[in-house]
């Protein structure tokens, strides 16, 4: 019997790279459990020992591994051992959310096609670190964040997905990121989900969804 392409899909292995809170990883996490995203978090690495979404993975019953970065002598040596921890748990996509932590290009190339980030700024606008900060200080009345492949060009990977919110005269860094946030927990699961029933994929540098480039839709928290 021939099957079709839903019932010869395999749940997605996940591997999740994070630094702090991890509120992208819960909101990853609910999406696998409610159904919307075709896939699990196999394991969530942190560079950090203090970062919160440890404990969200291990609440989760997922295997939270810290790997600090302090403890290698060189970004080389990092992430040959992150490659190492990540490689064990097979994963089909590597998921890095809130990972404050520049992959070396050797590392990313391993990973081509299948390690996606999620950025706090509309891209190709603001990439690198204090996006908010940034946003503020030019007055810029729209901000958002961006889903992306991962490649060698730091936050300059093909586009998958974005958000916006309205900046406001009285927002703060603070209001700032967590309207970014929200837009960030709706927009990952979404990418993900497409990414796990095989419906994304990147060739030759350009994002594809259903073999078509992609219609890059910005959703609104407004
Ligand atoms: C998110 O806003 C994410 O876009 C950002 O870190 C935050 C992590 O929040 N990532 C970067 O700045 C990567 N350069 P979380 O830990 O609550 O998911």
């Amino acid at each position: 019997m021939v099957l079709s392409l839903p019932e010869k899909l395999q749940r997605c292995r996940m591997v999740v790279l994070i630094s702090g809170n991890g509120s992208n990883l819960q909101a990853i996490i609910d999406a696998c459990h409610d159904g919307q995203i075709f896939g699990d978090v196999v394991a969530v690495i942190s560079n950090q020992s203090s970062a919160y979404g440890l404990n969200r993975a291990t609440d989760a019953g997922i295997e939270a591994v810290t790997l600090p970065h302090k403890d290698f002598p060189t970004r080389a040596d990092y992430d040959g051992a992150l490659s190492q921890h990540i490689n064990q748990f097979e994963p089909d996509l590597i998921v890095l959310a809130g990972f404050m932590r520049i992959l070396t290009a050797d590392t990313v190339r391993q990973y081509r096609g299948r390690i996606i980030n999620i950025h706090p700024s509309i891209l190709p606008l603001y990439p690198g670190l204090n996006t908010h900060e940034r946003v503020l200080e030019d007055q810029a009345s729209i901000h958002g964040a961006t889903v992306h492949f991962v490649t060698e060009a730091l936050d300059g990977g093909p586009i998958i997905l974005q958000g916006r919110v309205k900046v406001l005269d009285n927002d703060s860094k603070e209001t700032l990121a967590a309207k970014v946030h929200i837009v960030e927990h709706q927009i990952y699961p979404k990418a993900i989900a497409w990414f796990s029933t095989g419906r994304l994929q990147m060739k030759e540098d350009a994002a594809l969804l259903d073999d078509k480039p992609i219609d890059l839709r910005i959703e609104s928290s407004d």
